[in-house]
């Protein structure tokens, strides 16, 4: 036996998983209300007193990166954009070592308004892309979607983070029955255009309580089919892997680059097998799932002066009893109580 060597500890559990890719929520708020995400009224934020300061963020992600293994850190919300120290923790974080000496790969998820006014100074802090979400370029309609008529700035910020490097741009798009399917063949558009990754997301029942219906989500087989209509599709031969979206090669024409649009199919095409996430709330909560039903508090030690170790081994301890999948669509599958608002996405 080896005395004095320890077997690092990773974000392991018992369905042979490990995670290696944090989605940290910065904020509960946001300046849109998404219909799919949140209520147009009362929701009450976190207060705040109970979301982490910036300097427990930063132990939070030291304790990620280099005591349990994370590499890749995706900053979300609520809108991350709305914490005013968005930049500051970004190159806090980037100065932290993986495991392997290298950097942790960082990225953030926003609805882009706001983002052409910062997208500089975070990406010299070390962000290194963005996934903006738009759901129509349609102004009502995406007004209509997001309770909010702020489609002219979600551009700006799109065209921003091209122009500051940013690449490849990802564009995250939800796909509502009756809403905004007429969206889709011109999101497309706009992206191949413009040489963005699109990918559209099945809407999961992570909004408003009792108000997802499985009959209403616009599957990824009507997505293809509807893409199928104006673009010649191919399977792309890059590999899924643990990444969420299934990729589809779109051939040039006379009217659009080729390029490659993802579907994220997690309701008719679960990834869990794969999944290598880890999540912490704005609250500082650990989830291993976006659809836990348990959470494991990480607020409360940190507070009370606990060591990067302990709280290292919180984590593993909460990482280990993940649930093997979601279960949305089985028997007894309950909602989370939070909305996807204060998850992160
Ligand atoms: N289903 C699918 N995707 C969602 N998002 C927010 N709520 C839902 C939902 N109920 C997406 C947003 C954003 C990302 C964080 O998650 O559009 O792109
Ligand atoms: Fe805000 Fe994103 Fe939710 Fe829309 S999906 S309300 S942009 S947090």
């Amino acid at each position: 036996m080896t005395v004095g060597v320890r077997t690092p500890l990773v974000l392991a559990d018992a369905h042979g998983r490990v995670a290696t890719d944090l989605r940290v929520s910065l904020t509960d708020r946001c300046n849109l209300r998404c219909t799919y995400c949140m209520p147009a009224d009362g929701l009450e934020w976190f207060p705040t007193e109970e979301v982490l300061t910036d300097d427990e963020v930063l132990r939070v992600l030291r304790v990620a990166v280099e005591q349990l293994g994370v590499t890749k850190v995706r900053f979300t919300g609520g809108e991350p954009l709305l914490r005013r120290s968005l930049e500051r923790i970004v190159a806090g974080t980037k100065r932290l070592r993986t495991r392997t000496g290298g950097t942790p790969e960082l990225s953030l998820t926003t609805n882009g308004i706001g983002l052409d006014k910062r997208v500089h100074a975070l990406a010299e802090a070390g962000l290194d892309r963005v996934n903006v979400s738009l759901d129509s370029l349609d102004r009502d309609r995406y007004a209509a979607l997001a309770r909010r008529d702020r489609l002219d700035a979600v551009l700006a910020g799109l065209a921003a983070a091209e122009a500051a490097g940013l690449l490849p741009v990802k564009v995250n798009s939800v796909v509502m029955r009756g809403v905004n399917e007429p969206d889709v063949v011109p999101l497309a558009q706009f992206c191949l255009e413009r040489g963005y990754q699109l990918r559209y997301i099945e809407q999961m029942p992570l909004g408003p309580r009792h108000e997802w219906d499985r009959s209403k989500m616009v599957t990824q087989a009507e997505l293809l089919a509807l893409l199928g209509q104006r673009y010649r599709l191919a399977p792309a031969s890059e590999q899924r892997g643990s990444a969420p979206a299934e990729l589809w090669r779109v051939a040039a024409d006379d009217t659009q680059p080729g390029g490659l649009i993802g579907v994220i199919p997690s309701v008719t095409a679960p990834f869990c097998g794969a999944c290598d996430r880890t999540r912490i709330t704005a609250d500082g909560q650990i989830r291993t799932c976006l659809f836990s039903r348990t959470e494991t508090d990480l607020r409360t030690p940190l507070r009370a002066g606990a060591s990067e170790e302990e709280l290292a081994q919180v984590w593993a301890g909460a990482q280990s009893r993940k649930a093997p999948s979601h279960g949305i669509g089985e028997p007894g599958f309950e909602q989370p109580a939070r909305t996807m608002s204060a998850i992160g996405g």
